[in-house]
């Protein structure tokens, strides 16, 4: 049996009811309009046909053909993405595809342009379902995308249904999944164990703060960590956001959203890598007994550290999970966190900034990442700006004083924790796409995910 046989929800498997559909890029307007009959040619043209992307004319009385879908100017198949919602509902197969897509990116980018948060809301339509293109590989098709609506499902939902419990009980349920072993670390006990700064951000809320670590695969493959910041609110705490700054701060767990939706991808592929995830998970809140201003940490590391600003939260969580996946020795630490709003005035929604100081990693991601429309670009670790961090009282300040750089600052500050690590890079991440584009509904996104996935799985291969 072919791969592309196998039965899945998210694609279909090719079947006599499938209808057929053709890709149309600008350039190829004007040619694959004379292939068809006077008639589906003149109706295309009355209809604004142009070859769009995702833009869908059906062609009523074309025998074998039901539909032109717009690709755009060709160059990725997430130009066309937006045809699973702009199709109408059924499965629909692609006569061909344009040159130089790949048959699995294809289907993966149709996918995620099928996505739809339904937890509170039943949408009018279903999305159209592709059948997997010739040469697809459908599994991994499907674990991508899988991962991608892991991610987006657990931003998009509100923080009152996503709080430091639920956080955790999503990444049991991930975790146990793959026979993954889940340990969590809860409320005082963060104390007692040690993790200072987790408990000192999270210890105002209701809902306890937490350390949820999981570890799977064989003990003698590499070991690779992934922390990601799981603030599930953030208020910003006593130094508090203002309205228009605190109306999308559930999406503040997109890192370990992030992390977790790669966690899925890693597991399901079994990449012979021993797999540590570690998400402190912590809701910013205000309360009488909420970390002020000026108050100075321990940290699990052993370094003190002032607080500039309440609102700098997610640095220390991070701090602490950073600090313990060290004690490990991972050959690789990766950390994802939506840190700074100055990663995205620097970047905007779109791309992800990245530090490291491995060529390596550099180079590998961003070569990823533009391969498959995951876009990432590398911000300097500038060491000059280190001595910002200085507070006069403590090891260091958790904002600085400095206004500028707010997104290489933050990075300076994890890297004091993060080069324990053999490697070690941070991913900066918006977590959030504004308003729809193809492939990418409004809402909790992954970003530099499927990159930093695609990375992993060239560097370590079975
Ligand atoms: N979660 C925010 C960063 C954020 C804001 C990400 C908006 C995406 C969109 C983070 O905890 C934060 O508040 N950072 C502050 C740091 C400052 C107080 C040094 C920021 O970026 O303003
Ligand atoms: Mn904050
Ligand atoms: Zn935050």
């Amino acid at each position: 049996m072919s791969e592309r046989r196998i039965m899945t929800d998210l694609f279909a498997s090719p079947s006599d009811f499938a209808r057929t559909a053709r890709l149309v890029p600008f350039a190829d307007l004007d040619a694959e309009l004379e292939r068809l009959s006077d008639s589906s040619a003149a109706h295309a043209r009355a209809s604004g046909f142009e070859g769009a992307p995702g833009q869908v004319v059906m062609l009523p009385g074309e025998a074998g053909l039901d539909a032109l879908v717009g690709a755009g100017t060709a160059q990725s198949p997430f130009e066309a993405a937006g045809a699973a919602l702009a199709l109408p509902e059924g499965d629909w197969s692609y006569d061909g595809l344009p040159k130089g897509w790949d048959a699995t990116q294809t289907a993966i980018a149709f996918a995620l342009g099928a996505y739809q948060f339904t937890r509170y809301k039943t949408p009018k339509r279903a999305p159209a379902r592709l059948v997997a293109p010739q040469g697809c590989d459908v599994a991994e098709a499907e674990r991508v995308a899988r991962g991608v609506y892991l991610t987006r499902d657990l931003i998009n939902t509100p923080a009152g249904d996503m709080l430091p419990s639920d956080l955790e009980a999503a990444a049991r349920e991930l975790a146990e999944a793959h026979g993954a072993s889940v340990s969590v670390i809860t409320g005082d006990e963060l104390l007692e164990q040690n993790y200072p700064m987790i408990h000192a951000v999270g210890r105002a809320a209701d809902d306890a703060p937490r350390l949820i670590e999981f570890e799977w695969g064989d003990e003698r493959h590499p070991r690779l960590a992934l922390v990601g910041k799981g603030v599930c609110f953030d208020s910003g705490g006593l130094d508090i956001k203002p309205a228009d700054g605190m109306l999308l701060m559930k999406k503040d767990m997109g890192g370990s959203a992030t992390v977790l939706g790669l966690a899925s991808m890693i597991m399901d592929a079994k990449l012979p890598v021993r797999l540590h995830v570690l998400i402190p998970a912590v809701e910013n809140a205000i309360s009488g007994n909420a970390f002020r201003p000026g108050d100075i940490l321990k940290s699990r590391k052993g370094l003190t550290v002032e607080v500039g600003n309440t609102d700098a939260e997610g640095r220390l969580v991070l701090a602490d999970a950073i600090t313990k996946a060290c004690e490990s020795d991972p050959e690789l630490l990766i950390d994802m966190a939506t840190l700074t709003g100055a990663a995205r005035v620097a970047m905007g929604p779109d791309v992800a900034p990245f530090y490291t100081d491995v060529e390596a990693i550099a180079d590998g991601v961003f070569e990823a990442g533009g391969r498959i429309d995951d876009p990432v670009w590398r911000l300097p670790l500038w060491s000059r700006y280190d001595e910002w961090m200085d507070s006069p009282i403590a090891d260091l300040s958790s904002t600085g004083n400095g206004k500028f750089a707010g997104s290489i600052t933050a990075a300076l500050f994890l890297r004091r924790f993060g080069s324990d690590a053999k490697e070690w890079a941070h991913f900066d991440i918006f977590g959030w796409t504004p308003s729809a584009r193809p492939g990418r509904p409004q809402g909790g996104e992954m970003l530099a995910g499927r990159a930093v996935f695609d990375y992993l799985k060239t560097r370590f291969k079975s």
